[in-house]
């Protein structure tokens, strides 16, 4: 398939963090023809009306960045919600886009999809080879249904209709449109938010939970786009080079990863915070490390731009805005 900068391309998700960096990161390429609808306008769980949007527009290619995401409180509390929305989104998106005709589409899933005990750094291989995550597993179970979806669409229909569904799956992402919500955010949003709050209430110290000794692997969401974009462009016999019919997906990390102790320094330096950090080890670590092998994808030449240090900057900038705007 060729890369013409005129192809109707559908992002979906356009709105949230990962979908809005996709389509930044088309625009600068010159992409021209980037359609998106809100959750409001278009209900991608609806298969009747996700039917009538594909039939209607006819796009080239597909982003699939809508999901339904949240951290371990959101996934631990709405566990069908967590299923069944991911499978329907997936389930509708993917096939709709079969039949209406869409030749290329990327869908990204998340590095939870692998066994908690996996050996690190994780290789795309270790899919599948024991049990996952108690806590995401109805997610995880969503989105290795999702690449099977892909690779199985592919296996069946990939040489009568000339089709190519890719899969990539990210480390832990942070970055412009994240969610700082109180309960369910991801760690580096909560860090920002809780020492944002130090910061202008004076406080002498922030309390982390656990020993800050468990290390953990971030790509700033600009570097998740790019890496996006980078694979829908793959001409299919590079693409075949490093995936198989039946491991079709590909990691996308930073490459190395931090300790949380490091990561809270970083974050309080991003912020301007200049207090204390406590780390209470009465309170759990989680798994001791999540680091993805992402050498398939940086083989063929994709690599991260941003260092954590210009990210968090980015991403505090964004977050002072954020909060600016709903001021105002
Ligand atoms: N954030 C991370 O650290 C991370 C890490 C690895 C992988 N990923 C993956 O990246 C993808 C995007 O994540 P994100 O962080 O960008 O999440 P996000 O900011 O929550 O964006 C998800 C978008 O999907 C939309 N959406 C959800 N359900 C929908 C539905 N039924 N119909 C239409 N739109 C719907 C949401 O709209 P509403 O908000 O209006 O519902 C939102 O705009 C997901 O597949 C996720 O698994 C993210």
């Amino acid at each position: 398939m060729s890369n013409e900068l005129n192809q109707k391309i559908y992002v979906a998700g356009h709105r949230g963090m990962v979908g809005s960096a996709i389509v930044r990161v088309l625009n600068a390429k010159g992409y021209t023809n980037i359609i998106g609808r809100t959750h409001a306008e278009l209900d991608l769980t609806d298969q009747a009306a996700v039917r009538n949007f594909f039939e209607c527009e006819k796009f080239d290619q597909v982003y699939l960045a809508a999901a339904k995401v949240g951290g371990i409180y959101a996934n631990n509390t709405f566990p069908a919600e967590f299923i069944y929305d991911n499978l329907m989104v997936q389930n509708n998106v993917i096939h709709q886009a079969f039949k209406s005709g869409v030749k290329r589409l990327l869908f990204l899933g998340s590095s939870c999809i692998y066994p908690k005990l996996a050996p690190q750094p994780i290789s795309e291989d270790a899919l599948l080879t024991g049990k996952l995550e108690p806590t995401n597993e109805p997610y995880a179970v969503a989105k290795i249904a999702g690449i099977k979806m892909c690779e199985s669409y592919n296996r069946q229909y990939g040489k009568s209709h000339g089709i190519d569904y890719r899969s990539v799956m990210p480390t832990n992402l942070y970055g412009p449109g994240d969610n700082y919500h109180p309960e369910n955010s991801h760690v580096i949003p909560a860090m920002i938010r809780r020492f944002h709050e130090a910061k202008i209430n004076n406080l002498p110290e922030v309390i982390i939970w656990g020993t800050g000794t468990p290390r953990r692997e971030f790509l700033y969401v600009d570097d998740m786009a790019a890496a996006s974009v980078f694979v829908m462009e793959l001409s299919k016999s590079i693409c075949d080079q490093v995936t198989l019919p039946m491991q079709s997906h590909l990691n996308v990390g930073f490459g190395s990863d931090i300790t949380i102790d490091e990561l809270a320094n970083q974050v309080s330096a991003a912020v301007g915070y200049d207090g204390r950090i406590i780390f209470d080890v009465n309170k759990p670590d989680g798994t001791p490390r999540k680091w993805m092998d992402s050498r398939r994808l940086k083989n063929l030449g994709w690599t991260p731009k941003y260092e954590l240090h210009d990210g968090l900057s980015h991403t505090y900038r964004a977050f002072l805005a954020e909060q600016q705007h709903q001021k105002e």
